[in-house]
């Protein structure tokens, strides 16, 4: 199986501001569904909760600590990273969507990193981990300028383990 991480970050690594995404990219969304259409999420239970969250049609699986976490039909819980990822076994990819506590617990077991790199600096209360540049290396890349829907210039990039 492999494991990819998925996420959009500021300049400074900022993910997110009072749980929510500081900014809005309409390209970064459809590029995000191009990627994950038809695969499994992994995500923590305050992402889940938050009012712009991503969710897979196909099934999710919520890290919680908390018993009888009350959740949607095609949903499960799992009571840390590594049941969620037993649950998902029989997947060929599963995306873990964060936010900051899940990527930084995972981001050492993740085979890939799909990240949308705002080029502006937010101030945010989570953030992604900062990525090893000895551990990862970039294996695609394309980038974007600001137009009257996305208010900030932006790159899509992928990493892959050196
Ligand atoms: N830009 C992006 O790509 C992106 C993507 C996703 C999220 N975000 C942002 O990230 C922020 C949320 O991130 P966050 O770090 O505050 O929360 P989070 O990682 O989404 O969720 C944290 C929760 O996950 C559960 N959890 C974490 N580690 C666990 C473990 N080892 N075992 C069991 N349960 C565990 C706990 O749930 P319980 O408290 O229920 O036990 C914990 O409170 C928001 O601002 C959101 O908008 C951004």
């Amino acid at each position: 199986m492999v494991i990819s991480l998925i996420a959009a970050m500021s300049e400074n690594r900022v993910i997110g501001v009072q749980n929510r995404l500081p900014w809005n990219l309409p390209a970064d969304l459809a590029n995000f569904k191009r990627i994950t259409a038809g695969k499994k999420f992994i995500m923590g239970r305050k992402s889940y909760e938050a009012e712009d969250k991503l969710f897979s049609d196909t099934g999710n699986v919520i890290i919680t600590r908390q018993k009888n976490y009350p959740v949607a039909a095609n949903d499960t819980t799992a009571p840390g990273l590594r049941e969620a990822i037993e649950k998902l076994q029989k997947e060929t990819e599963v995306f873990i969507l964060g936010g900051a506590e899940i990527f930084t617990q995972s981001i050492d077991i993740a085979d890939k990193l799909y990240i949308t790199l705002v080029h502006s600096k937010f101030i945010g209360d989570a953030f992604f981990p900062e990525i090893d540049l000895t551990i990862w290396k970039i294996s695609k890349q394309s980038n974007f300028s600001a137009d009257e829907e996305n208010s900030c210039d932006y790159s899509f990039i992928e990493y892959i383990r050196r």
